[in-house]
């Protein structure tokens, strides 16, 4: 695969999340992945004069995948030069300060993968593109939360106990995924930001169950919430 322009951002889109067809041109479809729980399709598109290579969807190890396939789409963006990426995943919310549809940028995280084979990079998140999605995020006037991301490799929700546990362990969002990808992105040398889209809460004392359409549906209208921010952080971009 040949890139000829250069590639501004990359960006994983997590279950549910999507791009504004309306925000973008050039879309071009790169590869069409049907296999697995979730379909995954990688494009490149223009936002706002800026290139992007998009890989909306991705692999789980719940679903029997192994490394090389769930990390897949950072070997494909090394091969398309892309030097910033925004991991973006539907999660869990323990802090009790957020809401259904809230972001969070992930400051740090817990990993309770055991199957990761490189070495934890010494700092995982880009302080420069933190700094500027900070910035994306008061110019559009879009709420955001900052805390720490648990990745669990599921594809179970979290039981009472759990719940309990992972708010004793100071966790603000759970989730099954991005950390294998921020391991891979950072020690092949590309700056990573990600995102936690909160699609439910986590409540010790609740008779709700959380449920995988529940998921996606506030993901989708969260979704809208990252479509504002997204063409204020690509202006920062070079
Ligand atoms: N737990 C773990 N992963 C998730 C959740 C959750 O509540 N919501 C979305 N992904």
């Amino acid at each position: 695969m040949v890139f000829n322009n250069n590639i501004s951002l990359g960006l994983i889109l997590g279950s549910g999340v999507d791009l504004d067809d309306r925000l973008v041109s050039e879309k071009n479809v790169l590869l069409e992945d049907t296999t697995g729980v979730h379909k995954k399709t990688v494009y490149t598109c223009t936002l706002n004069g800026k290139n992007l290579l998009v890989f909306k969807g991705r692999k789980h190890f719940y679903e029997g995948w192994g490394y090389d396939d769930i990390t897949a789409n950072i070997k494909y963006a090394v091969i398309a030069g892309v030097r910033n990426l925004l991991i973006t995943n539907a999660a869990g919310g323990l802090n009790p300060n957020f809401t259904e549809g809230d972001l969070m940028l992930i400051t740090s995280h817990i990993n309770f993968i055991d199957k990761l084979r490189k070495e934890p990079a010494a700092s995982h998140y880009s302080r420069r593109l933190q700094r500027l999605f900070r910035k994306a995020c008061s110019r559009s006037k879009v709420k955001l939360h900052e805390g720490t991301y648990g990745c669990y490799s599921g594809p179970t929700y979290e039981t009472k106990a759990e719940i309990r546990l992972q708010k004793k362990l100071g966790l603000d969002a759970a989730g099954m995924s991005t950390v294998p990808e921020v391991y891979e992105a950072k020690n092949s040398g590309i700056a990573v930001v990600a995102l936690s889209i909160i699609t439910n809460l986590l409540k010790e004392n609740t008779t709700e169950k959380t449920s995988h359409e529940n998921v996606l549906q506030t993901a989708e209208i969260a979704s809208l919430r990252l479509n504002k921010v997204l063409p204020a952080f690509i202006s920062e971009l070079n």
